[in-house]
């Protein structure tokens, strides 16, 4: 049984119903999600071989406290950083150290920032240097499955759409999607209901209303879609060692469709060549 909850009249909790959100909390999402997705932009600039994954945690932590926002993941469940750098075979959860950035490597960034209680969660791949070919390809399947998964967004649809838009299209592509962890609800909240899985079917799942807002963030693979997590607690990688990829928007579910809240303001949060068509 579903069961959704007017958000300005819910508990500060994840109690499983869905908050539905009105128009002043999107404009506060359209905020907190515009800066995250300017930090992600920035740091477009600074990566670079050489750059260690630590310098890179540091300029998101000094980009949120510039600009009146929280890093959501510092001190989250234990976690001490203020990003997640997950390079090449780490799927999700990469722990920023003293490591430097090496020629060749593919790079996802999460940003979560505070900003007057709303967050706004998103991710984008970085290519350090050249990258090969497979690994470009990769960067554009993982790209497109999200924006598929965006476009099933609408009133009346169930998650399971989404997650239908994202396998289909991400395995006839000879890819696979990452089962072990999923998009989530977001807002006052950064981890909220309800679940949103990237594969599936398109009659599963709740029913998407206007005012839901949520993340959708696939992690596709080269290889198999099994991942461990190391001893450190967090850090996620495919079992086999492919390469692993992940972009992440914030949207909001409207009366159309969907509105992206932490679209780039610089044009920078798809794969850079060949421009896809859309
Ligand atoms: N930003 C991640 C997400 O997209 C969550 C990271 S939680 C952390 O949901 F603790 F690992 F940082
Ligand atoms: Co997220
Ligand atoms: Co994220």
């Amino acid at each position: 049984m579903v069961n959704y909850i007017e958000a300005s009249s819910a508990p500060p909790k994840n109690t499983g119903a869905i908050r539905l959100y009105d128009a002043q909390a999107f404009e506060g999402m359209r905020r907190a999600c515009q800066l995250t997705a300017r930090c992600l932009d920035a740091l477009a600039d600074i990566v670079r071989p050489g750059l260690l994954t630590d310098e890179i945690d540091r300029f998101v932590l000094d980009f949120g406290m510039d600009h009146g926002a929280f890093p959501a993941t510092l001190n989250y469940r234990g976690y001490t950083k203020s990003t997640c750098t997950s390079i090449n075979h780490v799927v999700c959860h990469g722990i920023p150290n003293d490591k430097p950035l090496r020629e060749g490597d593919i790079v996802n960034i999460d940003v979560t920032f505070v900003l007057d209680g709303w967050h706004g969660d998103s991710s984008r791949m970085y290519p350090v240097g050249t990258i090969k070919r497979a690994a470009e390809r990769l960067l554009e399947v993982t790209y497109e499955s999200l924006m598929r998964g965006i476009s099933a967004v609408r009133p009346g649809a169930r998650t399971g759409a989404i997650g239908e838009a994202i396998q289909t299209y991400a395995e006839a592509e000879r890819c696979s999607v990452v089962r072990d962890f999923c998009g989530h609800g977001v807002g006052r909240l950064f981890h909220d209901s309800p679940n949103i899985l990237h594969y599936g079917r398109a009659n599963e799942g709740p029913e998407l209303r206007e005012g839901m807002i949520f993340t959708i963030e696939p992690m596709i693979n080269l290889g198999r879609p099994h991942v461990k997590v190391l001893a450190d607690g967090w850090t996620a990688v495919t079992r086999d060692r492919s390469l692993s990829a992940q972009y992440e928007h914030t949207v909001g579910v409207t009366a159309e469709g969907c509105e992206i809240f932490t679209l780039s303001p610089g044009g920078l949060d798809r794969p850079g060549l060949p421009p896809l068509a859309r």
